[in-house]
């Protein structure tokens, strides 16, 4: 597969995966998140490193993708979101985000498919779907909660409110913060890439572990919101940078 939004780079046992478009901040288009799913699956068994070029890791789903679609097209497209998030934290070797700028939204929900996330001081952490009239529908309900608990994890996503790399090191989001965020996660990936194999994945399997059925609600969740009013009005003021005004029901 040849790959448009992302650079691929291997050095030894790590594959450095950049997600690298057009638009500075790297929204997810569907195709981008295909080609992330080709370049960690077939990496020759490589740890994998994910980042971002340009000014972010990711500000999250291609908000221009979302005009028009009505709540079947929004199922298909959470679930095959929900597909390529479970293949990345399927893989059975680590995979480690490497974060600066903004992990928002389906960026974040990226990130927290991976194993180990390191982060520059000066990233912004959000989950903002709510102020879009949507929800987190690429896995992010179900790992924020994992990793954080209920409380906090119902407090990030009914606000969308922005923290800092501090506060996700505090909740436990992030392992590191760093200004060096991409050469330590690319030295802790060749640490990993020496370690014997079949311990390793299985330590993956045995940690990672979630049944697959807890996503299968937010995938449902995030078809019928695309089929309210508000979540027309949330993308087209957006897209229109104003406030959005959302129905009183
Ligand atoms: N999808 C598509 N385009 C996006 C985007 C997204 N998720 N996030 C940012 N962009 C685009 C903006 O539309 C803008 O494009 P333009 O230059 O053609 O107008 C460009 O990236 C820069 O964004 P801008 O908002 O002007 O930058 P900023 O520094 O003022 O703010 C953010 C940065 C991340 C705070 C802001 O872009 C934002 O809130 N993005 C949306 C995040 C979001 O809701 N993600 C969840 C999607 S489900």
């Amino acid at each position: 597969m040849s790959y448009k939004n992302i650079h691929v780079k291997d050095d030894g046992g790590v594959r450095i995966v950049t997600i690298s478009r057009t638009s500075p901040l790297n929204p997810l288009s569907m195709e981008t998140l295909r080609e992330i799913k080709d370049a960690v699956l077939n990496s020759g068994n490589r740890v994998v490193t994910l980042t971002g070029a340009n000014k972010a890791f990711s500000a999250g789903a291609d908000i221009n993708g979302f005009v028009g679609l009505d709540g079947a097209a929004a199922f298909a497209l959470a679930t095959e979101g929900h597909d390529i998030m479970n293949a990345i934290a399927g893989y059975p070797r680590p995979v480690i985000a490497a974060i600066h700028g903004y992990a928002f939204g389906g960026g974040f929900e990226l990130a927290l498919s991976c194993d180990i996330r390191i982060s520059h001081p000066k990233t912004l952490f959000a989950l903002p779907e709510i102020n879009l009239g949507i929800l987190p529908g690429w896995g992010g309900t179900q790992r924020l909660r994992h990793l954080v608990g209920e409380n906090v994890a119902f407090e990030i996503i009914s606000t969308g409110r922005r923290f800092n790399a501090e506060e996700a090191k505090e909740l436990r989001i992030v392992n590191r913060v760093t200004e060096n965020y991409l050469d330590e996660a690319v030295a802790l990936a060749k640490e990993l890439a020496k370690k014997p194999r079949e311990s390793l994945k299985l330590v993956k399997k045995l940690v990672r572990y979630q049944p697959d059925d807890v996503f299968e609600e937010e995938k449902e969740a995030f078809g019928l919101v695309f089929n309210h009013p508000d979540m027309k009005e949330g993308v087209q003021a957006f897209l229109e940078k104003r406030e959005p005004k959302f129905l009183d029901k």
